[in-house]
């Protein structure tokens, strides 16, 4: 299984932050955003990553993420010129994902929840065709929403509806088999000039090879695309971290715990990151296992 994140896009809905910094380099409360999606496939042992963003982004990010060894991961990355819609990353990422398949998460998604990772861990497992993650929304026409039939079998996609056929909201974290990658490279744009990842997920809809897996109640998934959900992802970060004492999304930490890096690598990023409370935190990390 090979990982791909998509930071690329123009930000537009939230410049001028975006005027000269990528939405995904933006802090969430106290780490970069790609941090977020990037923990999620850590979560999943997805270790192989490629990082798709905009050409005049791509040295920052390898500035802030390297060539992922810290995290236990190896991190590409790859330009994408022109923001030409979700399953262009699966056009840019082909030779990345080669003959395997490929979990793609998009760059603004935060996830937060009750045993997630191993949520994560089963999805990847047991994909046979596309695995998506959905959840109950207030807004679904903002989103790709899909239509269950009865017995909970996936029927319809469809993207950011005027009239939802259902609250369930596609998430932007996407499981595919291999097929996928040709089915991208087929696509033509839609009415809104972007090659739609609903379109891929149409083609397994229509083989019965598509599955979404509910995302419970307790369950947070934000998005930060707006001013307003950019805030609230900010306040609901900081909210849980200061009550819990917890990292959400530390990618050093999920490295450790999962065996990817040891303590070695883990006081490198501690020094790093000296006189930051995300250093400190991770220097208490390193202690605990010292101990
Ligand atoms: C994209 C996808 C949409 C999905 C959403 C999740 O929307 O097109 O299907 O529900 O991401 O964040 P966009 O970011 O283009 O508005």
């Amino acid at each position: 299984m090979k990982g791909i994140i998509l930071a690329g896009g123009n930000g537009t809905r939230l410049a001028p932050m975006t005027s000269v910094v990528s939405k995904q380099l933006l802090p969430v409360y106290d780490k970069p955003m790609i941090y977020y999606p990037l923990s999620v496939l850590l979560m999943g042992g997805v270790t192989d990553i490629l990082v798709i963003a905009r050409p005049q982004d791509i040295a920052l990010f390898q500035r802030l993420l390297g060539d992922g060894s810290r995290f236990g991961a190896r991190i590409d990355y790859a330009a994408q010129a022109t923001p030409r819609g979700l399953a262009d990353a699966l056009i840019v990422g082909r030779e990345h994902v080669g003959d395997d398949d490929v979990a793609l998460i998009l760059g603004d998604n935060i996830f937060h929840g009750h045993e997630f990772g191993s949520i994560v861990v089963d999805a990847l497992k047991n994909n046979d065709g596309a695995t998506l993650f959905g959840y109950e929304v207030s807004d679904p026409e903002r989103y790709g929403v899909a239509r269950l039939d009865q017995d909970g079998t996936v029927v319809d996609v469809v993207e950011k509806p005027a009239d939802p056929p259902s609250r369930l909201a596609i998430t932007g974290f996407y499981v595919f088999g291999n097929e996928a990658l040709d089915v991208a490279a087929g696509l033509s744009p839609s009415a809104r000039g972007e090659l739609e990842i609903t379109d891929v997920i149409r083609h397994f809809v229509d083989l019965g090879r598509a599955r979404v897996i509910p995302l419970a109640g307790g369950f947070a998934w934000l998005d930060a695309g707006t001013s307003e959900s950019y805030i609230d992802a900010c306040n609901y970060v900081h909210a849980i971290e200061t009550r819990q004492g917890r990292k959400i999304a530390c990618p050093e930490e999920i490295a450790f715990d999962a065996g990817l890096i040891g303590t070695d690598e883990l006081r490198a990023s501690t020094l790093q990151f000296k006189s930051s409370e995300y250093g400190n935190y991770l220097e208490q990390l390193a202690e605990r296992n010292a101990a």
